[in-house]
């Protein structure tokens, strides 16, 4: 009896957030005492929508806070093991000034535990009911030093001094001049870019005339809204159970052969490319130097249940693609033996056995040359920069105000 009662005991919120700094301390997000001392402190379930249980606000997923009239999240409190990534690798110290894009209130109370007293903590963001909900939320759990802003953070803000650090929580897909030159010379820039459809969080630190990335996780964002407002092209192959997400000038495509094309046989291919546990997060690297090559391309986004038996892709987010006007090819994972899963290709249309084809070829170059190398040297320049000319691949990412490059190690044969 006494045994019954204890296993169907509630969690109470303190114990859940010890549960949760233990998982994030294990699976290596947290490795910085300050960054769990904050996790401890800061009481999660008070930023979530009322009615929240304390295990959804607590498990180390996304909670969506607010959703526009298309049902898509427009802002939400962001998984755990990402912010702790985030404020781990902005060099948070005591007294830091910290700028936040993107608001909400949980992270930037996380950030004012690591500051202390003596930091200072502003965050911006663009929706009134954001920013209202941000203030109270973080009234009542005991951060009331922190600023928010109600304004469009492509602009940053402005205060007494430079920021030591600008972490942006939404999707940018172009980092708007405001941030680097309201940054210290030696401050961090953390944010999610989005280069070629897929979204790395990048954290930036100042390296001359540019910026280079000291980390690179992959990660997806609610959008950005206001100025900097720039979705990537969307074409949906059934509905919205099958989107190819398309995020670049060059890549031209027929939406209606596309799909016709997906009525077709199925091109199946399969690599000598396998992975397993240890090495799975390797993958990211992949996803990079498939969209890194001089052909077009794009991300498919698939729902599971929905398309089960037509479209089987490696990751349900962000999958590689291959494509031709009228012909696709996406990458494939299944599983080889107990511990290890495969690498192959599904193709529809024309050129479905050409694509499935180039697409292992690439699979198998990125495995021999540059899969041990722990991924691609990513550099941001101001638009307009001419780059010496190398012999390294590169994919350049030109957007307004910035040029983004992305480097693949020399590799000797
Ligand atoms: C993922 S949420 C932020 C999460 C939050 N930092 C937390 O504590 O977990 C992203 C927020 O960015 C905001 N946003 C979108 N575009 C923006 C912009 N241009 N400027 C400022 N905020 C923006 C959205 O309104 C949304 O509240």
């Amino acid at each position: 009896m006494a045994l019954g009662s204890r296993t169907t005991k509630t969690m109470t919120a303190a114990d859940a957030r010890l549960r949760l700094v233990d998982q994030l301390r294990s699976q290596g997000w947290i490795t910085r005492p300050e960054v769990a001392a904050a996790f401890t402190a800061v009481p999660r379930h008070l930023f979530a929508p009322t009615g929240t249980s304390i295990e959804s606000a607590y498990a180390n997923d996304v909670v969506v806070t607010r959703r526009g009239s298309d049902g898509k999240a427009t802002s939400s409190i962001s998984a755990p093991w990402l912010q702790a990534h985030m404020v781990e690798t902005a060099g948070l110290t005591p007294g830091a000034r910290v700028l936040e894009i993107g608001s909400g209130g949980y992270n930037a109370a996380l950030i004012a535990e690591v500051v202390g007293p003596t930091g200072t903590v502003v965050s911006v963001d663009i929706d009134a009911q954001v920013v209202t909900h941000a203030q109270q939320a973080l009234e009542r759990a005991g951060y009331p030093q922190v600023e928010v802003v109600h304004a469009d953070g492509v602009h940053g803000h402005l205060a007494d001094g430079l920021w030591d650090a600008v972490l942006v929580t939404v999707e940018a897909s172009d980092l708007p001049p405001a941030w680097t030159d309201q940054l210290a010379p030696a401050g961090r820039l953390v944010v999610p870019l989005r280069m070629r459809g897929n979204t790395r969080c990048l954290t930036l630190h100042s390296a001359g005339d540019h910026l280079a990335a000291t980390a690179s996780l992959q990660c997806g964002f609610v959008a950005m809204q206001g100025h900097g407002r720039n979705p990537a092209r969307r074409v949906p192959l059934r509905g919205d159970d099958a989107v190819l997400t398309l995020d670049d000038d060059t890549t031209a495509t027929n939406a209606e052969a596309l799909r016709a094309a997906l009525d077709g046989p199925r091109v199946e291919v399969a690599s000598t490319v396998t992975l397993d546990e240890t090495n799975m997060d390797t993958i990211e690297s992949l996803h990079l130097w498939l969209a890194s090559q001089p052909r077009p391309y794009g991300v498919l986004r698939v729902d599971r249940d929905r398309t089960a038996g037509l479209l089987n892709p490696q990751d349900r987010f962000f999958c590689p693609t291959l494509l031709t006007s009228d012909s696709l090819a996406y990458l494939t994972m299944d599983r080889h033996d107990t511990t290890t899963w495969q690498l192959g290709g599904h193709g529809f249309g024309p050129y479905a056995p050409k694509l499935t084809g180039d697409l292992m070829e690439l699979t198998v170059a990125w495995d021999q040359q540059y899969r041990a190398g722990g991924g691609p040297d990513i550099t941001v320049h101001p638009a307009g920069t001419r780059l010496p000319d190398t012999e390294r691949m590169r994919l350049l990412v030109p957007r307004r105000h910035t040029l983004t490059a992305i480097t693949w190690p020399e590799t000797h044969h």
